[in-house]
């Protein structure tokens, strides 16, 4: 929740707020739905689970649910609703969703997409905003353990994450305002460690080019690399073993995850005629 009182999002009134990667739709109700003015509020999820969960939990008079995949090019978005809202969106906000998106400048295109050209409600004569918190993730290279040949290297640095996305959101028409780097240190129990460990994995899918090439890394090896690299990030040498330790020492009951979040507000450049 603080990273998102933290999104500083200006509670002015919006006509149309989009909160893509929705989840339960338990922070676009609560948070996004009561504490910012606004006609209308679209959440957007790719899962089943997550939207039927939302439209039966976190519905209100203003708000609806969309499902469709937004990592997907603006050509083949299927969802009538989402086509509706190109060019309409005051406020788009994502916490924590857009990590998922395979291709960083495509989901920034369809982002920028949405997004108005000048605002209709207010006195500010801007055009939309984008808030967002995105998880960057740990830097692999440093733990992945080859026997034999050298490191694979598939994996970017931080430094290079954070500058594909600032390119990807400036190639897109959109200025950015504010660029905040912040470190996060989780706790997290045993069992939801465990829960967690696949959302993490598909977090690296990402950076694969096809999922073929993600599943030939899906391994225990890959299991131990990215425990390593989130709960002991500046250990100075690779623990080979990290994962399968975790998992035969039951009385470990919980850990602390760390890894480094973008926060970052953009505004859609006005359209000049
Ligand atoms: C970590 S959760 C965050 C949920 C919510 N924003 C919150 O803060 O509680 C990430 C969400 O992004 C959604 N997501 C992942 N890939 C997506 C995609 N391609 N299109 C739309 N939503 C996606 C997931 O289904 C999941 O609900």
């Amino acid at each position: 929740m603080e990273s998102i009182k933290q999104l500083n999002i200006d509670n002015r009134s919006y006509n149309l707020i989009v909160d893509l990667g929705c989840g339960d739709g338990g922070i676009t109700k609560h948070l996004f739905g009561k504490h910012l003015p606004h006609k209308r509020l679209v959440g957007i999820d790719v899962v089943d689970d997550m939207i039927s969960y939302a439209r039966n939990h976190n519905m209100d008079d203003t708000i609806e649910y969309v499902k469709q995949d937004m990592s997907i090019g603006w050509p083949e978005i299927a969802s009538p609703r989402v086509r509706q809202l190109d060019g309409t969106v005051d406020l788009l906000i994502s916490n924590f969703a857009l990590q998922y998106m395979p291709d960083k400048c495509q989901v920034m295109n369809t982002c920028s997409r949405l997004l108005s050209s000048t605002t209709t409600t207010t006195t500010t004569n801007t055009g939309g905003i984008f808030h967002a918190n995105i998880a960057i993730l740990p830097d692999l290279n440093k733990k992945l353990v080859t026997t034999k040949g050298p490191p694979k290297q598939w994996y970017p640095t931080i430094d290079k994450q954070i500058a594909d996305w600032k390119q990807s959101i400036i190639a897109n028409q959109l200025d950015i305002k504010q660029l905040m780097t912040i470190d996060y240190d989780w706790t997290i129990d045993r069992q939801s460690m465990i829960d967690f460990m696949p959302v993490i994995q598909s977090n690296y899918r990402s950076f694969f080019k096809n999922q073929s090439d993600f599943e030939a890394e899906l391994n225990d090896h890959l299991s131990d690399t990215l425990f390593d690299a989130f709960v002991n990030p500046t250990a100075p040498d690779p623990k080979p073993n990290a994962w399968q330790q975790f998992i035969a020492d039951t009385t470990v009951t919980e850990v602390v995850v760390h890894f480094i979040t973008i926060r970052v507000t953009a505004v859609k450049q006005k359209q000049i005629n």
